[in-house]
């Protein structure tokens, strides 16, 4: 089949470049974006009286046709054309004739291929947010459910002071909000429509960019041709939104393994979403969390495929942006799918409030509660932080928890000590106490988990 381009070539494009130029194995699925670009295109066209009303009509049964058949599966694009664009362009000539044949006036595959690739990632963003706000759900409930089951806090993984699992989700929460907020920014900033840039510098004819940019959706249109052909911050800001959000899963995932292990076993994954091993008959592993934190480093690889693709790319367009289109679509296909498993898994996730609540016993947590104490009482903080380090170093020795001394081995150690130590040291005490804004306290975790419900409900 000959070029588009074959009246000013002499020979036949190589087969190896055929292949290595072609990007429709994978920008197919803008179909949908394309088509709807050119319904737009066309309209806009007709309305200007740049090409003929009854044209504009056909392109866009035309193109209506082409988009149910593609649906539904009885037309399928040929590797013969190079990309979506140039397949969808040639089956609407072939169906419609010279009306086909029209559509591209005023327009490039450049500003073609910027326009449809911002309908996509404005389409995904919202389906990606959809699922973290699904997520940020199943967060609230169990923390809701487990406002008063205390655990160990954590600093470099040494138990450290009491919270509860609640309080440890709604961290989680936070750091969700915070990547719905990324993904909202991006989809605010990239709200221009690029359509009119042409290939470069924009067109001679009298186009009406507004109109298309209605049409479409958009906020606004690209302010300069470019630019607009050239720009793909929105890919990188993106990538680089969809690369936090998974930082976040994968260490949440991070710590779901930990805690299924043995040596914590502070939940249990649902059978059905574990696995199981080969060869050991008493393995229950967590793969999908180990997935979720393997796929992570693929979205940073997408992220970091963008940034070297365009840094050293003169303006305005050069094929290396066919590049960004697989490394787009991959950060948006894996942080789906991380997304869609990950809700089901945590949510089925048994909470093993007995263990959490044993470890917590263990390990002096509340260590820091009963310096509190002293200098409650009127000893300086750092005389009772000294005093309770002694007291600790005793337990060591002796295998105790600082519950187990009695209050005459308190009293060795100061005088300040009376009988209420040991409700001052008892973890649900520990807890209570602190409701600061931002504390594990029962009442300031159920006013996080409004908060973040606040924040669900106006979206
Ligand atoms: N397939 C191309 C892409 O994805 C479309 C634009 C091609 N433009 C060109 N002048 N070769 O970027």
């Amino acid at each position: 089949m000959a070029k588009l381009w074959a009246a000013r070539f002499g020979k036949e494009t190589d087969s190896t470049v055929n292949d290595f130029n072609s990007s429709i194995s994978f920008d197919s699925r803008l179909y949908k974006e394309d088509i709807t670009g050119s319904m737009a295109h066309a309209a806009m066209l007709g309305k200007q009286g740049i090409i003929e009303n009854g044209e504009t009509e056909k392109i866009i049964e035309g193109l209506k046709g082409i988009l149910s058949d593609l649906e539904s599966g009885t037309l399928q694009f040929s590797e013969e054309y190079e990309d979506v664009h140039m397949n969808i362009e040639q089956i609407l000539t072939e169906r419609i004739g010279d009306a086909g044949k029209r559509l591209h006036t005023a327009r490039s595959r450049n500003d073609q291929v910027a326009l449809d690739l911002r309908l996509y990632v404005k389409k995904e963003i919202l389906a990606i947010k959809a699922l973290v706000l699904e997520f940020m759900e199943a967060l609230c409930a169990s923390a809701e459910e487990n406002l008063e089951t205390v655990m160990p806090g954590y600093t470099h993984l040494q138990r450290a002071q009491p919270v509860t699992f609640g309080h440890y989700m709604m961290a989680y929460a936070n750091m969700m909000k915070r990547d719905v907020v990324r993904l909202e920014n991006c989809l605010e900033g990239m709200d221009d429509m690029p359509l009119g840039s042409g290939a470069l510098a924009s067109t001679t004819y009298p186009i009406d960019r507004d109109f298309v940019r209605q049409q479409l959706g958009f906020s606004r249109v690209t302010d300069n041709s470019l630019d607009g052909v050239s720009d793909r911050d929105y890919c990188i800001e993106l990538t680089s939104a969809l690369s936090i959000l998974m930082m976040h899963i994968s260490r949440l995932s991070e710590e779901i393994i930990a805690w299924c292990s043995w040596e914590f076993k502070f939940v249990e994954l649902d059978d059905a979403f574990s696995t199981g091993s080969s060869i050991m008959p008493q393995k229950k592993n967590p793969d999908v969390c180990e997935l979720i934190r393997g796929k992570t480093g693929r979205v940073y690889g997408d992220l970091m495929t963008l940034l070297a693709m365009l840094k050293g790319i003169p303006l305005a367009y050069n094929k290396d942006l066919q590049e960004d289109k697989e490394a787009v679509f991959d950060a948006i296909d894996t942080a789906k799918q991380c997304l869609k498993v990950l809700t089901p898994m945590f949510s089925t996730m048994e909470i093993l409030k007995d263990n959490m609540k044993k470890a917590a016993l263990k390990g002096f947590i509340n260590a820091t509660d009963c310096a509190d104490y002293l200098t409650k009482k009127g000893m300086p903080f750092r005389d009772a932080y000294r005093t309770v380090g002694q007291l600790v170093a005793q337990c060591v020795k002796e295998d105790k928890s600082l519950a187990d001394l009695t209050l005459e081995e308190y009293k060795e150690y100061s005088e300040h000590f009376d009988a209420d130590i040991y409700r001052a040291i008892d973890l649900g005490t520990c807890v209570a106490g602190r409701c600061v804004t931002g504390g594990p306290a029962p009442s300031e975790v159920e006013r996080q988990i409004g908060v973040i419900r606040r924040f669900l409900e106006q979206r």
